[in-house]
Parts: structure tokens; C-alpha cells; sequence
């Protein structure tokens, strides 16, 4: 059996629906009451361990999406929480959706790659996914002003980003033959970086790109009703993709798919809607 975690989330639903299909998945999110579709449900939630022992048995391969929205502390007693439960429950394989190598300079890299080094000395097998930043979360940095102006402090960095619903598609297919998978790790990021005067243009004529600084957007970002931990983790990925950190494209993610990535900018023109 296969159990997917996170279910209610972005990534997590396009995979629950994905796999849809099968009977042979369980889904597992904090809220079973918000998951839609046929799947039987189980309540997993990382900071409840107790949820865990009942949620991960009889599971054989589990999908443990990342709950990466917390200080560092937070995710990883999560993920450290979930992989001790799957253990003792006799998981036989742990997929991880883990963070791209060129992702080290992110502030919330770290709890991914304690996570890693956490699988690797698992009784468990493992597959590391690191997938690369989503179009999606680009598109909602550099959202146009009303005046038309894309602002996001991007420099002349690039990102090569990846669309959620092909990290969907590459988690989907290791799952479902995870032996094959075993002890490997994947770069999972998009084959063209793009940088904010790409996005301006995708936008169309009327928009121009027009970067404010790292300060002005802090200031914008922490004036935004956002949550603390979440101000470091806006700012430090545009302080990244414009040092020039982000812009590795990579191979693997075509590998895996079996076809090309859909374009980054097609996302972006389609508002981060996805499919
Ligand atoms: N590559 C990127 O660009 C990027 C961008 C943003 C985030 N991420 C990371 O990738 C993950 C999946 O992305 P997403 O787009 O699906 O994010 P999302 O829509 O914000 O979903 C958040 C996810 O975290 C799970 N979660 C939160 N707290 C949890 C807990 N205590 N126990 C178990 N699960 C918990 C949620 O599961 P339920 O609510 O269903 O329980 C949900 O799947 C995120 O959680 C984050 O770690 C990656």
C-alpha cells in the first residue's frame, strides 16, 4: 500500500488525484474532512505522533511531502516524528519531496537536507526528491503590480523553475514503482531559467520589470500580515535567485517524466493555475 501525506495541500492533491485510479493508496493529511474523491482517508498529522502509528501501518512505500511552513526547529520534529513512525510501523520505502542542490542558500534549505541525511541512515529504503522552485511560487513573487510593474528584487537572476504538476507526475511515477527507485536522488529541476524581464514580457507589452531592493521588500512583505518565519523565507528566495544561485537547469525531471517539462513561462501566463 501506498500512503500519500499532505493530501490537502497543492502538490498533495495533484498526486491524490493522480492516483486516484488505484486501490492500492491511502491518503493522509491532518483534515481528512477537506479531501475530495475517492480515496480512503487516514488522519496524519506530524505534530500529533500518535496519529502516525495508527496512519503509517500497513503502509509499504509512503510519500512524505515536506511540511516546511515553520522555523526550522518545527519541520524537523516533523519529518524526524513521521520517519521514526514509518519505521517502527515496518515501512519498507520513504519518498521524500526534498529541495534542489542549488537550493543550499534558501533559508528553509536546511531541515530538507537534515531530512535527507535522516533517510539515508533510515532501516528504511529511501528516494530523495529534490524538487526545484515552483513556476507557481515565481508567479506569486512576481505578480504585476496594478500599474504594471513586476517588482520583484530578482536582479538579474534566473530560476530554473519547475511546474508543480510535473513534480506531481515525477512523484507519482516513483511511487508507484519505488523499488526501482531505490537509494537514488533527483534533481528535479526545469530545463530553462528565467529571470524577471521574462516575466515582465510574458505578461504582455504593458508590463516592464522594475526591481525594488531586498530592504523595500522585506518592509512590503513584513507589512503584509505575514508570519514571521514566513518574511526571511520570501525575501531569502529573491535575495537567492538574484545572486545567481538558482539558475542550474538539469535533465532528470525529463528523465522521469518520460517527455519535456511544461515551460515555466506557461505557467506564468496562466496565472500559476494548474493541471
Ligand atoms: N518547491 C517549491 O517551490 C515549494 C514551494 C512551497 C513549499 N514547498 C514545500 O513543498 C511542500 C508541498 O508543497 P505544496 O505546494 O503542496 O504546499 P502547500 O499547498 O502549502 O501544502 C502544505 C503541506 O504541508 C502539509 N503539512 C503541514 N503541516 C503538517 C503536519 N503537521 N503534518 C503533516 N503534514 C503537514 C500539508 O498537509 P495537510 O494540510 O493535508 O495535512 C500540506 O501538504 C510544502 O509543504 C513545502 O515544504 C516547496
Amino acid at each position: 500500500m501506498i500512503l500519500v501525506t499532505g493530501a490537502t495541500g497543492a502538490l498533495g492533491a495533484l498526486i491524490a488525484e493522480r492516483l486516484s485510479g488505484r486501490d492500492d493508496v491511502v491518503l493522509g493529511t491532518r483534515d481528512p474532512e477537506r479531501v475530495r474523491g475517492p480515496l480512503p482517508v487516514r488522519t496524519v498529522d506530524f505534530d500529533e505522533p500518535r496519529t502516525l502509528t495508527e496512519g503509517f501501518t500497513g503502509v509499504d512505500v509512503l510519500l512524505l511531502i515536506s511540511a516546511g511552513y515553520g522555523e526550522d526547529d518545527t519541520v524537523i520534529a516533523r519529518h524526524s516524528a513521521a520517519i521514526d513512525a514509518a519505521e517502527k510501523a515496518g515501512v519498507g520505502h520513504i519518498v521524500y519531496t526534498s529541495l534542489s542542490a542549488d537550493g543550499d542558500h534558501l533559508p528553509y534549505a536546511l531541515p530538507h537536507r537534515w531530512t535527507e541525511r535522516r533517510l539515508r541512515r533510515s532501516t528504511a529504503g529511501w528516494t530523495i526528491l529534490r524538487n526545484g522552485l515552483y513556476a507557481e511560487l515565481l508567479a506569486f513573487l512576481a505578480t504585476p503590480s496594478q500599474d504594471g510593474r513586476v517588482t520583484a528584487p530578482l536582479g538579474d537572476g534566473r530560476l530554473a523553475a519547475v511546474a508543480r504538476a510535473d513534480l506531481a507526475d515525477a512523484a507519482v511515477r516513483v511511487v508507484t514503482e519505488a523499488p526501482l527507485h531505490a537509494n537514488r536522488v533527483y534533481e528535479l529541476v526545469g530545463e530553462e531559467a528565467i529571470g524577471g524581464a521574462d516575466l515582465a514580457e510574458a505578461y504582455g507589452p504593458h508590463v516592464m520589470y522594475a526591481p525594488v531592493t531586498l530592504a523595500q521588500a522585506r518592509a512590503h512583505i513584513a507589512g503584509s500580515g505575514a508570519e514571521p518565519f514566513q518574511v526571511p523565507m520570501l525575501v531569502g528566495t529573491c535575495s537567492t535567485i538574484a545572486a545567481g544561485f538558482m539558475d542550474r537547469i538539469g535533465s532528470e525531471l525529463r528523465e522521469l517524466l518520460g517527455r519535456a517539462p511544461r515551460p515555466a513561462l506557461d505557467i506564468i501566463r496562466g496565472g500559476g493555475r494548474e493541471n
